[in-house]
């Protein structure tokens, strides 16, 4: 497992090297969080494409794509790029749009990095699979959180020398699961699709395969709490916190060990509690520990203009594309936001599809 250690950046126009790059979709979410990350990244963006022309043209123009299109196939195929970006929506029967647009990118001979959701389904997940075995063109899902500075932090603690084995994790976020007999329709799925690759792709960084799980509704609000054993050995849980106050910090991550434990409190304020002996029980005079094994907080400060406290990197949006970037071209294999991470995911979501609550199911 690499260590996640801090590093200096260079700027788009520093590198030596650069992707020639294609964009699908100038939509909301890629111009404030995905087409901003290029000025860290090693992008030449070519050309753009959305089906809205004065959107593509708009966009264009501000991160300096030279063309635009309303068609990507026409994109594709005049403009031949290394890389294509995919930031695209949803079909009106609830299906992925940017599924078959990765489809088209990789069978042009373009590897691909693209939002979340990848998917509706395992089987297409899997149909991803055999497209980027067969061109030799990769596919990664943007899966932010698992590129969160604090959340990598807590898998180095994992993988540290004191922490011990995984042996439980818990995952707090805010989201509804519909009711039964809604959950066989995509469309009033979306939202949930949306949201599962998040927590979701905690829980596979972290805690890795699971094995088994089940879990409890509430109708009220649509929230659910799932438990979790994992191949590890570990145990977890999930708790989908529908009800929970609509302004407050919106995630919690717990993960702990064998007498070592750590929290992510809103996706980036670390504790890290090492292994301590208890203050001598009924007389110790203060619960400060000696330095050594005292609790370890880290958390960005918000004074300087720094790359390290803007939330295209406490948000993972730079570290994710630059993972991509720099995997094409070293010509290696990507290690997170993979295919294979994407299918755990997509198993979790058909999982609250198709099972009742209260029955355990083997994944
Ligand atoms: N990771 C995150 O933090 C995060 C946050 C928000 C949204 N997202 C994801 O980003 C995606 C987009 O969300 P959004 O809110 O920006 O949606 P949006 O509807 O604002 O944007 C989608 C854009 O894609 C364009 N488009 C659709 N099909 C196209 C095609 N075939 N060719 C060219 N353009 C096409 C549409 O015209 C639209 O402009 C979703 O997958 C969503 O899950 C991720």
């Amino acid at each position: 497992m690499t260590h996640h250690v801090p590093r200096d950046l260079l700027y788009n126009f520093e590198y030596d090297r650069r992707l020639k790059a294609c964009f699908i979709g100038a939509g909301g979410h890629a111009y404030r969080n995905v087409y901003p990350t290029f000025r860290y990244a090693p992008v030449d963006l070519v050309a753009l494409c959305d089906l809205d022309e004065n959107r593509a043209k708009g966009v264009a123009r501000v991160f300096g794509a030279e063309r635009t299109y309303t068609d990507h196939n026409e994109m594709l195929v005049t403009e031949k790029p290394d890389v294509v970006f995919i930031v695209t929506s949803y079909t009106p029967d609830g299906h992925v749009q940017a599924t078959a647009l990765a489809g088209d990118a990789v069978r042009a001979g373009a590897h691909v990095w693209m939002e979340k959701p990848t998917a509706a389904s395992v089987a297409e997940i899997e149909e991803l699979q055999a497209l980027s075995r067969e061109t030799g063109k990769q596919i990664m899902t943007g899966l932010k959180k698992t590129f969160f500075p604090a959340i990598e932090k807590l898998r180095d603690i994992i993988d540290g020398p004191s922490f011990g084995a995984l042996t439980s994790i818990s995952v707090r976020y805010p989201q509804n699961l519909p009711a039964p007999q809604d959950r066989g329709n995509l469309n009033k799925m979306r939202s949930f699709l949306d949201h599962i690759y998040h927590p979701g792709a905690i829980l596979g960084f972290l805690a890795g395969e699971i094995e088994r799980a089940s879990y409890e509704w509430e109708p009220r609000t649509g929230s659910s709490i799932t438990t979790f054993r994992f191949k590890s050995g570990a145990i977890g849980q999930m708790h989908l916190t529908a009800g929970q106050a609509r302004g407050a910090p919106l995630e919690r991550v717990e993960v702990v060990g064998e007498g070592s434990h750590a929290i992510v409190e809103n996706g980036n304020r670390l504790i890290h509690y090492r292994p301590s002996k208890l203050p001598t029980y009924g007389r110790s005079s203060s619960y400060i520990l000696p330095e050594d094994t005292a609790p370890l907080l880290y958390e960005p400060e918000f004074s300087l203009g720094q790359l390290y406290n803007n939330n295209m990197f406490t948000l993972g949006y730079v570290p994710e594309v630059l993972h991509f970037c720099e995997t094409v071209l070293a010509d290696k294999s990507l290690t997170k936001g993979t295919l294979e991470a994407a299918h755990q995911i997509m198993k979790l979501f058909e999982f609250y599809r198709t099972t009742e609550q209260g029955v355990t199911a083997s994944f």
